[in-house]
């Protein structure tokens, strides 16, 4: 036998009936994006490596260690998307989408080479969002309002907001240069990722998860107490609405993003219900990236959330639910030469005239038993049942699966009207 082939490692294939839950929640999520007047914008998987080198941060450890970059055939330097916010800013710079405000959103998958473990994959889904050329708390405002309703349309309830502001650049300059004094005073108890980081980005020292360097991060100077007046008044602007909007949330002042373009507004929605991986969401302003990647200087505040980690938390009844599209409302069900012959045509004539009927046609033959076997499997609410002799009378069988019902003929002249109403009475017998 040929050796298997596998899946790549921390990339999974999603199977019914999963695959319904992921259309569940897109579509969750599409309704609502849509209903706040947020577009869709698709963009490539590849893209050239320096757009994330330039935007993300030579020293993240997204660009240093996670990219899957390869030249192609004609040695061009690309690189899968690790996110989507890059290539959502090349594409509005390359299309001339920033002379007015943008509200845009995308979806799809991303890759990022880390260690697989629950909730951390090799190709995640993201759902993103990226409004350009609003430079208010107003918009830091709405996007966090609208997450706060996802999760309560969802039924998710242990998520906590966490959020901080990183300053302007300036601000950000003044208070690097003191944390790394205190860093280097310290030097000595930073662990190994720590000591590396101190050099090449001492503010994702902050963002070490490691217990032992707890309580010196705790006491290093806090970004907050850097912030110039606009700063602050743009910060305090934000808790305000969130206080007026009674959306509970917790200030970080440790909370600095591992993605290098963020000011001011950073937030994340956190979950102690995933084990380390409780992210589910995160985001924040990115003012200077426009300009930054060859755009004119355009404010900019978005945010993503992991599509896998937000299934892991929906509770399973909605999933449950969600799995019942999956049921048809009939298996048509047809033994016998004329009557096999004739199904597929007829199923034809049944959607035609009733389009939203979920209609499973039987096909490559075999017994009535097998067949009703393979029916019942569906998960069909009804069979249609087409013999020889029916086709002859003009009628065909109706047999409810999951109903204590006979099976009952129906004139098949007037099959399109009858049987809506007959599927609805049945599918309210169900037991
Ligand atoms: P991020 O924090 O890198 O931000 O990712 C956002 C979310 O994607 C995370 O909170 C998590 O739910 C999910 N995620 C990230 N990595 C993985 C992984 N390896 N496996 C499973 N899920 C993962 C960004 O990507 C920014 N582009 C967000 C943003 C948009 N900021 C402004 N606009």
């Amino acid at each position: 036998m040929a050796e298997q082939l596998r899946a790549v490692r921390g990339m999974h294939d999603i199977l019914p009936p999963t695959s319904a839950h992921w259309a569940w929640l897109e579509r969750q999520v599409y309704d609502l994006l849509t209903a706040y007047g947020y577009r869709e914008l698709r963009t490539p998987l590849l893209e050239s490596s320096a757009l994330f080198q330039r935007s993300i941060g030579e020293v993240t450890d997204i660009v240093e260690k996670e990219m899957y970059s390869f030249a192609d055939r004609g040695g061009d330097d690309l690189s899968l998307r690790p996110e989507g916010t890059a290539s959502c800013v090349r594409a509005a710079i390359e299309h001339g989408l920033l002379n007015q405000p943008q509200r845009l959103w995308y979806q799809g998958a991303m890759f990022r080479r880390e260690r697989p473990q629950r909730g951390r994959y090799r190709q995640f889904h993201q759902i993103g969002v990226e409004t350009f050329g609003l430079t208010g708390p107003d918009i830091d405002l709405e996007l966090i309002l609208l997450t706060h309703r996802l999760w309560q349309q969802l039924g998710l309830s242990a998520v906590r907001l966490e959020i901080n502001s990183l300053g302007d650049s300036h601000e950000r300059v003044r208070y690097r240069a003191d944390l790394l004094s205190y860093l280097e005073q310290h030097q000595d108890a930073l662990d190994e990722d720590s000591q590396r980081r101190m050099v090449t980005n001492p503010l994702r020292v902050l963002d070490s998860k490691n217990p032992a360097m707890q309580s010196l991060i705790a006491g290093a100077p806090t970004l907050l107490d850097y912030l110039g007046e606009e700063s602050k008044a743009h910060f305090a602007a934000l808790c305000a609405g969130l206080d007026r909007a009674e959306v509970a949330y917790q200030i970080n002042p440790r909370l600095v993003r591992g993605l290098d373009y963020y000011n001011r507004t950073v937030f994340e929605w956190i979950t102690a219900s995933l084990g380390a991986q409780g992210t589910i969401c995160a985001g924040g302003r990115y003012d200077g990236l426009v300009e930054q990647l060859g755009g004119r200087p355009t404010p900019a505040v978005g945010f993503a959330m992991g599509l896998e980690r937000l299934l892991e938390l929906i509770p399973k009844a909605q999933l449950h639910h969600a799995e019942q599209t999956l049921h048809p409302d009939l298996y048509l069900i047809a033994v016998g030469a004329k009557a096999e012959a004739e199904a597929l045509v007829l199923a034809e004539r049944l959607r035609s005239q009733c389009p939203t009927l979920q209609l499973l046609c039987h096909c490559g033959g075999g017994s009535f038993k097998s067949q009703f076997k393979k029916a019942d499997r569906s998960g069909a609410t009804a069979a249609l049942v087409l013999g020889d002799q029916e086709l002859a009378a003009g009628t065909i069988g109706y047999k409810p699966l999951r109903a204590d019902a006979q099976q009952q003929p129906l004139a098949l002249a007037s099959l399109g009207e009858t049987l809506p109403a007959l599927l609805k009475s049945t599918q309210k017998d169900e037991i």
